[in-house]
């Protein structure tokens, strides 16, 4: 619990302004990947893993509905709310950054990819609002 409140802390203040640098069309093949698992858009459906629409500014693993492990309710009971910023953290290595979750996917190597697949994402999270950078 401790850790992951750090890892948020650690995240938020090393938060960059190249995130919104993602291509969604690129982002959409990189999601191949994840839709073995997740689904996104109309009539998304809960897979092995929970539906991706508004993701962004979820509270880690408070989908309704999905049941998630107990390493992701208690992240997000700690703290852990989806941004960009945390959604690439998780990607590069899921098990690093969730340690327990059931995601059993190894991460994404290349950060291009995890940019792309979030500005993709972010295509269905219309009402997410990038939080304000924080002041200096
Ligand atoms: C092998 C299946 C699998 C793959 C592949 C996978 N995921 Fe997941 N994902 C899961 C599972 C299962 C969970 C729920 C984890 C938990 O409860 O610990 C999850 C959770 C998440 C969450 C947290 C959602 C929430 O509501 O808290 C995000 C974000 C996410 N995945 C994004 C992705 C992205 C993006 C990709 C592709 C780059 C991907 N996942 C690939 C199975 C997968």
């Amino acid at each position: 619990m401790l850790r992951t409140a750090i890892a948020v802390a650690t995240v938020i203040l090393g938060m960059s302004p190249a995130i919104a640098a993602g291509d969604p069309a690129a982002g959409e093949i990189v999601f191949k990947k994840c839709a073995t698992c997740h689904a996104v858009g109309e009539g998304a459906k809960t897979k092995v893993g929970p539906v991706l629409n508004g993701v962004f500014g979820r509270t880690a693993g408070t989908l309704e509905g999905y049941k998630y492990s107990k390493a992701m309710i208690d992240a997000g009971a700690g703290g852990l709310v989806w941004t960009p910023e945390t959604v690439q953290h998780f990607l590069a290595k899921p098990r690093d950054f969730v340690k327990g979750t059931k995601m059993t996917f190894p991460g994404l190597p290349n950060p291009q990819d995890e940019e792309n697949v979030i500005a993709y994402l972010l295509t269905f999270s219309p009402d997410f609002v990038l939080p304000p950078p924080p002041a200096q």
